[in-house]
C-alpha cells in the first residue's frame, strides 16, 4: 500500500462535516489520527456527539476524538441551524455511539499530536478556525510541527453564502481566521467557496444512489442529504468539507495563487476574505471537479451519472 498521509480532521459536524468523514474513512491513502470538534453548525455538545455517532456508523468508533471550542474567541456563537437543522445532521437520527471523547480538549490534542509526530500530520479544518487560533497561540511553532493545513473556508473572488461578503466558518469566527490567516503558516491551504461552489452532489445522482443504497457511507450520505432534496426541494448540495479532505490527500485536484489574506472582523463586512497581494497562504481558486466528484462517488459507494 502507498504510504499513508496522517491527517487530523477539526470538524463542526454538520451535514458535509459528516460526509468529510466518510470520505476520510473511505481513502485508503489517508491514516485518520484523531478528530476535534468545536461549536459552528451546531452547539459542540451536539457536534461532538454527531462526529462520534458518524464514526460508530462507518466503523471506526475507535477513532480518538477531542472536543474543542465552545464559542468563538471574541464573540457569541452563531449557527447554522437554518441548513443543518436543529441536530446539525439534516435530521437524521444515528445511533447513539458508546465512544468515549479524550481527556485533553481540541487544541491541546492538536498541537501533542503535531510534537508526538513532526512534519507528518496534516490539519485539515472543516469549522470555524478556533480551535487552531487557540492551539497557534499557545504553541507558535505549530505550523513547523505540522506538514501542512489545509482549510475550508472563506470567499474570495466569488461571494459569499451568509452574507453577500462572507463564507459561514470565516463569518463564524472572523478574528479566528483573521489570527490563521495572518500567523505565516509555511503550508496553509484555503479551500474557499470559489472552488467548492464547483463541486456539489446532484439530486438526481443521491435519487440513483437511495435506490440502489447497500454500504454504510452510501447510507449515511443518503440520509444526512435527504431533507435538502426532498423537503427543501434543492437541486444539488455542495461538497465543502469534502473537497478539503480530498485536497489535503491530493493537492494537485486544485490550483493555487500564493497569496496574503486580510479577513474583516468589522461587523458591515464580517468575515470577508481578501486577497491583498502575494504572500504564503495558497488560495484554491480552480478544481478539477470531475476528477473530485468521481473520487468521492467511489469513496462513498456513490451512484455517480456523468455529466450531473
Ligand atoms: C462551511 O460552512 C459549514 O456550514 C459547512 O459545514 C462548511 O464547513 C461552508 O461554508
Ligand atoms: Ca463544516
Amino acid at each position: 500500500m502507498p504510504e499513508r498521509t496522517p491527517i487530523i480532521l477539526d470538524v463542526d459536524t454538520g451535514i458535509d462535516d459528516a460526509l468529510a468523514l466518510a470520505l476520510a474513512l473511505g481513502s485508503p491513502e489517508a491514516e485518520l489520527v484523531a478528530v476535534t470538534t468545536l461549536a459552528g453548525n451546531v452547539g459542540v455538545e451536539a457536534t461532538t456527539a454527531n462526529t462520534l455517532a458518524v464514526l460508530a456508523w462507518l466503523g471506526l468508533d475507535e477513532t480518538p476524538v477531542h472536543r474543542g471550542a465552545s464559542r468563538p474567541l471574541a464573540r457569541p456563537h452563531r449557527d447554522a441551524t437554518y441548513f443543518h437543522d436543529a441536530n446539525g445532521l439534516g435530521g437524521t437520527e444515528l445511533p447513539a455511539s458508546s465512544g468515549t471523547v479524550g481527556a485533553d480538549r481540541g487544541p491541546a490534542a492538536i498541537i501533542r499530536l503535531a510534537r508526538e509526530r513532526p512534519g507528518e500530520i496534516v490539519l485539515v479544518c472543516l469549522g470555524p478556525l478556533t480551535n487552531l487560533a487557540i492551539a497557534l497561540n499557545v504553541a507558535p511553532e505549530l505550523g513547523t510541527l505540522l506538514r501542512g493545513v489545509v482549510v475550508m473556508g472563506g470567499a474570495f473572488e466569488v461571494p459569499g453564502n451568509v452574507t453577500l461578503h462572507a463564507e459561514f466558518n470565516v463569518f463564524a469566527d472572523p478574528e479566528a481566521a483573521q489570527q490563521v490567516f495572518s500567523s505565516g503558516l509555511p503550508s496553509l491551504t484555503a479551500i474557499g467557496l470559489d472552488v467548492t461552489h464547483q463541486t456539489a452532489w446532484s439530486r438526481s445522482s443521491w435519487e440513483a444512489t437511495r435506490a440502489a443504497v447497500g454500504d454504510p457511507a452510501a447510507k449515511l450520505a443518503v440520509a444526512v442529504c435527504r431533507q435538502a432534496f426532498e423537503d427543501r426541494g434543492l437541486t444539488q448540495t455542495y461538497l465543502h468539507d469534502p473537497l478539503a479532505v480530498a485536497v489535503a490527500l491530493d493537492p494537485d485536484l486544485v490550483r493555487n495563487e500564493d497569496a496574503a489574506i486580510a479577513v474583516e472582523t468589522d461587523d458591515e463586512r464580517r468575515g470577508k476574505t481578501e486577497i491583498i497581494g502575494p504572500g504564503s497562504t495558497q488560495v484554491a481558486l480552480a478544481v478539477d471537479a470531475e476528477r473530485f466528484l468521481r473520487r468521492f462517488a467511489e469513496r462513498l459507494s456513490l451512484h455517480y451519472l456523468v455529466g450531473d
